[in-house]
């Protein structure tokens, strides 16, 4: 059975792209369904709409507070009986009312080796401290941000004479790489939470 996928994301929606070309492989075990974005004018809208996906505009304005959009944005979600919601470029942090929902059930991309960085800016975090190896992790989405138990992790080196922006060019190809296998395995059913870890099973039980 193929996965239906939901999508969060506010900005320019590369790793959104990412996991739509690995979706429009046919062998891929899961699909984009719906793309949500609290941006009107996000370039990730754009991207699902040229893929033929759904593009979903959930105006903030438009609520009283935080648990009340994310309270619409779950009925969203539901609504569309997504098994899997991805988090790609979402900026808002997500309340409880969302976490529960989807608890086991959220992946999020972020662009340092957790726990090292969370939070805004953290390549350029990553460069400030001095760190020799920087990287991007995907994990599970908990109550706290960039929190949750890691899914997987790739590493790139720091070079003496890295910008924050080539630093994050570089650790963007990893997160375009490891955020569809990430998919694949919880696609997969191999993926187990115990505590903070993640079980990986050699074998796809579907
Ligand atoms: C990525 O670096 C991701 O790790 C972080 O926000 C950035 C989003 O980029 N959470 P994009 O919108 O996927 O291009």
């Amino acid at each position: 059975m193929t996965l239906a996928v939901g999508v969060l994301a506010s900005g320019r929606g590369s790793n959104l792209q990412a996991i739509l070309d690995a979706c429009a492989r046919p062998e891929f075990p899961a699909r984009v369904v719906v793309v949500i974005s609290d941006r009107e004018r996000a370039l990730a809208l754009e991207r699902a709409r040229a893929a033929g996906v759904e593009a979903l505009w959930i105006n903030p304005k438009d609520f009283t507070d935080r648990e009340a959009f994310d309270l619409a944005l779950v009925r969203e979600l539901q609504a569309r009986q997504v098994g899997l919601v991805c988090q790609a470029g979402y900026m808002r942090i997500l309340s409880p009312v969302y976490i529960r929902a989807f608890a086991g059930r959220s992946l999020n991309i972020h662009p340092s080796l957790l726990p090292a960085f969370p939070g805004l800016h953290a390549q350029r975090q990553a460069l400030e401290h001095g760190v020799k190896v920087a990287g991007a992790t995907v994990h599970f989405a908990d109550e706290a941000v960039d929190s949750g138990p890691i899914v997987m992790q790739a590493a790139v080196p720091v070079a003496p004479d890295d910008t924050e922006e080539t630093l994050s060019a570089r650790i963007l190809a990893e997160e375009h790489r490891i955020y569809p296998e990430a998919i694949r395995l919880f696609a997969e059913g191999r993926l187990r939470i115990v505590g903070r870890q993640v079980i990986v099973n050699a074998e796809a039980r579907r």
